[in-house]
């Protein structure tokens, strides 16, 4: 089977750390095209826009967006309208009403439209949703605490208005919260703090629930000095469980039951071949829909200015 061949969209922090190396470890691609305002790549067909990629480079089956969430609708509409499957980088948009109409687009082209959440691929992610669909929760915690300057330097569109601030890595645990909880979720309260001089949060806290009553918290911090902290933790009828390390490793009342290394790109781009070769999308818009309902809900308060 020939195979499918792919065309990165800008070419930043993501891309280069994660989807290169992904791409050359999965069976079943090959990358042929770079879209970068500023970047080249050696071996590849190298542009600068998606629009001269889909007009000068010819035999793309599939565009992958690494681009922040503000353009990708605009490139994927056009991907997808010049008959490219597209993988979508997180958050899927910058909106949540955005995404319908691209999904209808794929539809009507029989083209893959996929929205990767890369930390469901995470390690400890299936094993916590069989956990939790034998035994039942009580009560859930996360602490989603990462030093912005570390991990997005100079990042300035994170901190604009569809850039999510904070819950650009917040929503991250939503999609795993979202992905090993047997039941739907919901926006309870929130209270999102802002930077006096940028559009997005700095930091959050939110109450969720779920409709059998499941309390849920949440507290989200670009601002951690130290230890950088990602923890799930989750008290069930049947002890403690908590996913740490982004998703990596999975403890049961303080016996490790997973420990791995992370690999979640690769479970992203299998998934993308399979979808692609069985004709069909993955649109899940529930993560988003939970960062739009925390800024519907959230009581706004104003902190110091943030610079990087
Ligand atoms: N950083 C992470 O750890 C991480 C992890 C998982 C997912 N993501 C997601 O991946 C996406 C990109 O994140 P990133 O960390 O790779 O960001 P980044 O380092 O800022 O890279 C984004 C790239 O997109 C291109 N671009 C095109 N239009 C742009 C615009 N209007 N403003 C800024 N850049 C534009 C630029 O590349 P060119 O100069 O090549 O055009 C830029 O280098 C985000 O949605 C983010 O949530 C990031």
């Amino acid at each position: 089977m020939k195979p499918i061949r792919l065309a990165l969209v800008g070419l930043g922090k993501i891309a280069r750390d994660q989807h290169l190396p992904a791409i050359a470890a999965t069976p079943g691609i090959e990358l042929v095209a770079v879209a970068s305002r500023n970047a080249r790549l050696d071996g590849v067909d190298c542009v600068g826009t998606v629009e001269e990629l889909l007009a000068d480079v010819p035999d793309v089956d599939a565009v992958v967006l690494c681009t922040p969430p503000m353009p990708r609708r605009d490139q994927a509409r056009a991907a997808l309208a010049a008959g490219k499957h597209v993988l979508l980088e997180k958050p899927p948009g910058a909106g949540v009403s955005e995404l319908a109409p691209l999904m209808a687009l794929a539809e009507k082209r029989g083209r893959t439209l996929f929205a990767a959440w890369h930390s469901r691929f995470a390690p400890a992610v299936e094993p916590a949703r069989d956990f939790l669909a034998r035994h039942r929760a009580r009560r859930v915690t996360i602490l989603w605490k990462e030093d912005a300057r570390v991990w997005h330097p100079g990042q300035d569109w994170i901190f604009e208005p569809g850039g999510l601030g904070v819950f650009d890595p917040g929503i991250n645990a939503f999609s795993i919260l979202t992905a090993i909880l047997p039941e739907p979720v919901f926006v309870v309260g929130a209270r999102l703090d802002f930077p006096a001089n940028r559009e997005a949060p700095i930091a959050a806290e939110l109450k969720l629930a779920t409709a059998s009553g499941l309390p849920i918290h949440t507290a989200f911090d670009f601002r951690q000095s130290g230890e950088q902290i990602w923890p799930i933790a989750i008290e069930t009828d049947a002890g403690s469980l908590v996913l740490s390390a982004g998703g990596a490793r999975l403890n049961h009342d303080g016996q490790v039951l997973v420990d791995e290394p992370e690999r979640e790109y690769r479970g992203v781009y299998r998934r993308f071949v399979d979808l692609v070769r069985s004709s069909s999308s993955d649109v899940d818009t529930g993560p988003l829909a939970l960062v739009a309902d925390a800024f519907m809900l959230g009581q706004r308060s104003f902190v110091d200015d943030f610079a990087w």
